[in-house]
């Protein structure tokens, strides 16, 4: 029986456009599927503290509804500097319904 609880994903990543599928709580966050699908180096680097913003993120369709863990992630983003709208650290999103068909690119620090 199909799944129709896909979700679909767009992750861009040294400008390749990798189109990812997973399922609601495969992944423990979009970082976590980005580790396992994609693998970009030195990225994660706290393991999904919200600490290091190695898992950074733009949002490419920012009216796009995120769940996020929201842990330390207002504070990281600020300590490195990053104060406009659309960055987002993956490992405080969680994998739901609501990231599907997001487009995000991968933001190297
Ligand atoms: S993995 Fe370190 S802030 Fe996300």
């Amino acid at each position: 029986m199909k799944r129709t609880d896909v979700v679909k994903i767009k992750i861009d990543y040294e400008g390749f456009l990798h189109e990812v599928e997973t399922f609601p709580n495969e992944y423990r966050s979009l970082m976590a599927l980005i580790f396992d699908r994609i693998s970009p180096d030195d990225f994660g680097d706290c393991l999904g503290m919200g600490k290091c913003a190695t898992c950074l993120v733009q949002i490419k369709n920012q009216h796009h509804p995120l769940t996020t863990f929201d842990r330390n992630e207002q504070t990281t983003l600020k300590k490195h500097g990053i104060l406009e709208d659309g960055f987002r650290l993956s490992c405080q999103l969680q994998i739901d319904e609501n990231l599907n068909n997001l487009q995000v690119e991968i933001i190297r620090p």
